[in-house]
């Protein structure tokens, strides 16, 4: 048990009446979930396996609503990640205006790529979709703050920064050492395809988007070109073809039941 697990009891007794304030606030407490999730992120530096089901508890909901919500957001980070997580948006609005060549440039001057962590522990990477502040593009989130029309001059002076320890940010809480990658484990069981048809063969079906990004019309393609069987309801495919779907299962049962 490392010594943030072991520590964990005690701060959830000493979050508890700050989670008890934030439900209140909502006509129904599990409405308070994303900010419960905040808090407990504030002070262990990410969202633990504990923070979750504690969650879970608290809110009166299934542990797969949490983790549902939580691994929705890339404002809440799944694993120990460096003191600064340095979050570029490669959304539209930032691609036209030169994303491409700035998180190129980050990546070259950090010496790590999407979802990993600098060696010393630092500062973590990750491409993230459009950030809503897209008059602002090209832009990117440090520990959650914006930072906007990025440049590569800017990026060197912000992580001169970060690295100086004189970044205008505070940094992250760390109560764990990052791995080199906070990738989840589950998401590369998914990207073997172990989720839906569509994504099977898809060589990252969790992949968000951005440029150069082929899952999401590779799964798209898998649905409505290939000879899958579909067992359940195929939203995609019934947009695209509704008569060839209703012919398709035109007297079978399929053995999902329905
Ligand atoms: S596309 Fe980058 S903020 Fe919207």
């Amino acid at each position: 048990m490392t010594e943030r697990e072991k520590n964990f009891p005690a701060l959830l007794e000493r979050l508890r009446p700050e989670c008890e304030r934030l439900m209140a606030q909502y006509e129904q407490k599990r409405s308070a979930l994303l900010p419960i999730m905040h808090l407990f992120q504030k002070h262990e530096g990410f969202v633990s396996q504990q923070a979750m089901d504690a969650a879970a508890q608290l809110l009166g909901v299934t542990a797969a609503e949490v983790e549902g919500a939580v691994s929705f957001y890339t404002l809440l980070y799944r694993r120990p990640v460096g003191r600064y997580m340095l979050q570029i948006c490669r959304g539209l609005a930032c691609s036209i205006n030169g994303a491409q060549d700035i998180m190129a440039y980050a990546r070259e001057k950090l010496g790590v790529g999407h979802l990993q962590t600098t060696e010393d522990g630092a500062i973590s990477y990750e491409e993230v979709e459009c950030l809503a502040a897209c008059d602002r593009a090209t832009c990117a989130q440090v520990n959650l703050e914006f930072v906007y029309d990025l440049t590569p001059q800017k990026i060197d002076e912000m992580l001169g920064a970060m690295r100086a320890g004189t970044y205008g940010t505070a940094p992250m809480t760390q109560t764990e050492t990052p791995g080199r990658t906070w990738a989840i484990p589950a998401d590369a069981q998914i990207a073997r395809g172990r989720k839906s048809r569509g994504a099977v063969d898809v060589a990252d079906p969790n992949n968000a988007g951005g440029i150069g990004d082929t899952a999401g019309t590779l799964m798209l393609d898998h649905l409505i070109n290939r000879d899958v069987y579909l067992f359940g309801r195929t939203s995609e495919r019934a947009a695209i073809e509704p008569r060839a779907l209703i012919e398709a299962n035109d007297g079978r049962t399929d053995r999902a039941g329905h």
